[in-house]
């Protein structure tokens, strides 16, 4: 081969199954890790919030009432909010049974459950702070949970761990508190903006609706705080022809309810 040829291929996207392998399994649930464990897939991406007692807990909304049964068993509660539960309290929650029934019993993980879990796998977790500013100082906590189930040791924090969020100080934050993990910036900075977060971020991970080649190209030619180019991981790619274009479009990772569908499409 030519060896223009040879430079213009590109490595597979790396394939993050989002909040698990969510379409097969209830969301952010030890199910969903398994499910993405028995797919071969090694990343998985995941959610988490703080109960009122101060424990980290893994699911997606600020309220339980999508994915668990709180209705029935805490009636008087609404809005349902999950900083206002205790722990033990979201532990008698059922966050499997609404997805289907052969579910049912699965359960909210606390983080270090969820840790746990995916340390038995040996999987690696792509970590999103949901809504920071409703959980101050949560990026302190998640670092404290991180280093007491073992995942700030060095080989952890050089393959296994990225942190994420929506929030740019929540980024900075992590980045600040813990300048060795590995951070993400969600959503799709303008172009011009994109030299002041390469100074706190390795990745920008846009929805998949918001970019093309040029962004991803013009996000690739920085240098993150490691000294790395940024890397690219677009979300949520559920069908193939889709996970194809964002393959070609460059992007470094892939992040879907359906890991299978985007592997075979994309390698
Ligand atoms: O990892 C990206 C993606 O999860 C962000 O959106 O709403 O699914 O958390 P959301
Ligand atoms: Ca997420």
């Amino acid at each position: 081969e030519a060896p223009d040829q040879v430079s213009a291929q590109r490595a597979n996207p790396v394939v993050v199954a989002h909040r698990g392998a969510s379409g097969y399994a209830p969301e952010n649930t030890l199910a969903a890790v398994d499910a993405a464990d028995a797919l071969g897939i090694d990343w998985v991406e995941n959610d988490v919030h703080r109960s009122r007692d101060g424990v980290l807990v893994v699911l997606h909304d600020t309220d339980l009432k999508r994915t668990t049964d709180v209705e029935e068993v805490f009636p008087g509660r609404a809005p349902w909010a999950v900083k206002d539960f205790t722990a033990a309290e979201l532990a008698k929650l059922d966050a499997g049974s609404w997805f289907g029934e052969q579910f049912t019993g699965a359960r909210i993980p606390t983080l270090t459950q969820f840790l746990h879990r995916l340390e038995r796998n040996r999987q690696k977790l792509l970590l999103e702070i949901k809504s920071p500013a409703t959980y101050p100082g949560i990026e302190r906590d998640i670092i404290r949970t991180l280093g007491r189930s073992g995942w700030l040791d060095r080989s952890h924090v050089r393959d296994r761990l990225v942190i994420q969020s929506f929030g740019a100080d929540s980024v900075k934050t992590v980045h600040t508190l813990r300048p060795d993990i590995t951070t993400g910036f969600l959503g799709t900075p303008a172009v011009a903006d994109l030299p002041s977060y390469a100074a706190f971020t390795d990745q920008i991970n846009p929805s998949y609706a918001t970019i093309g080649s040029d962004y991803v190209a013009a996000v690739q030619r920085l240098k993150g705080p490691h000294g790395k180019r940024l890397r690219v991981n677009t979300w949520t790619v559920n069908k193939a022809a889709d996970a194809v274009k964002a393959r070609d479009y460059g992007v470094d990772g892939i992040i879907t309810n359906f890991p299978d569908v985007v592997r075979d499409a994309t390698s």
